[in-house]
């Protein structure tokens, strides 16, 4: 049996133990998918240890992102693209391939799931961290007529549109900048849900929008949601399917694959209410 884990700190909230269970029974895959806890100076020898007692494959999530992409000794484009890794596939001769599924897994869970076509339409996506910048290239991917980067701090998202000034039509800078744009889809990349708080956004952002999609996953309404719907957005999502979707393309990595989801984010939606 083959042996897979996520790697985390904290860890124990972690779904995708839950998530790869069911991709492993529906698809007759036999593997061992656990739980790993690092501590936080000690993320590579975790992963080494790991390896050594018959690890497979991983999952890394925060912090570890970034010390992951370090780690890996080749990458998908899209890993290199967003400097952060959140798959390992462990190949011959201690090599590492490092993947990043979390853009790929939103654009599925907007495109496939939520049915919202990203071809022609202006975004806007809020934050600059390792979130927002691991799903630029996929989205930009899909064609859009503006991806639009809003930052608190204006400095990190005007490095992201440099960052991907080839790969299409994007622009960064802080919120107030973008007042006078109309925009189809907000995507909430900021880590602000977590502390239940609300990016400085003004509402005429908002205007014209009609999907609203924070990539926190959460078991009621976050800030940025609830707000979204005052201002009128009907269709309004959080990131259980994008969570569901980013494992579903590790799994694809791992055992050439591809699981069905919507079964998956049904199960995971009624676990978490
Ligand atoms: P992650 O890996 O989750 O993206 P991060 O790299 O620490 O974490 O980035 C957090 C992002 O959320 C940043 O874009 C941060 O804005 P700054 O760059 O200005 O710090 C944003 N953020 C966090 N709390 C926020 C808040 N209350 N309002 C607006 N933006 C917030």
């Amino acid at each position: 049996m083959e042996n897979y884990a996520v790697v985390g700190n904290p860890i124990a909230h972690s779904r995708s133990p839950f998530i790869h269970a069911q991709f492993a029974q529906q698809t007759g895959v036999n593997i061992r998918y656990t739980a790993l806890l690092a501590p936080l100076d000690a993320f590579e020898s975790t992963v080494i240890t790991f390896r050594k007692n018959g690890g497979t494959g991983m999952n890394i999530t925060v912090p570890f992102k970034f010390e992951a992409y370090s780690l890996a000794t080749r990458w998908t484009e899209r890993a290199q693209a967003a400097r952060a890794v959140n798959t390992f596939k462990f190949e011959q001769e201690n090599g590492i391939l490092g993947d990043n599924t979390d853009g790929i897994g939103l654009v599925r869970d907007i495109e496939t799931n939520l049915n919202f076509p990203l071809a022609n339409k202006h975004i806007l996506l809020m934050g600059a961290g390792g979130a927002a910048s691991g799903v630029i290239l996929p989205l930009l991917q899909q064609q859009p007529n503006l991806l639009a980067i809003a930052n608190r701090t204006s400095s990190k998202a005007i490095a992201l549109q440099q960052q991907f000034a080839t790969h299409g039509t994007i622009l960064g800078g802080h919120y107030q900048d973008f007042v006078g744009q109309s925009f189809d889809l907000i995507i909430n990349a900021t880590s602000a849900s977590l502390h239940n708080a609300l990016p400085p956004a003004p509402a005429e952002l908002f205007r014209n929008a009609t999907l609203a999609y924070d990539m926190l996953y959460s078991t009621k309404l976050t800030p940025f949601l609830e707000f979204a719907q005052s201002q009128g957005i009907t269709k309004l999502a959080d990131g259980t399917g994008m969570l569901v979707e980013q494992a579903a393309e590790s799994f694809l990595l791992w055992h050439n694959i591809r699981p069905t989801t919507q079964d998956v984010i049904q199960k995971l939606k009624a676990e978490l209410s």
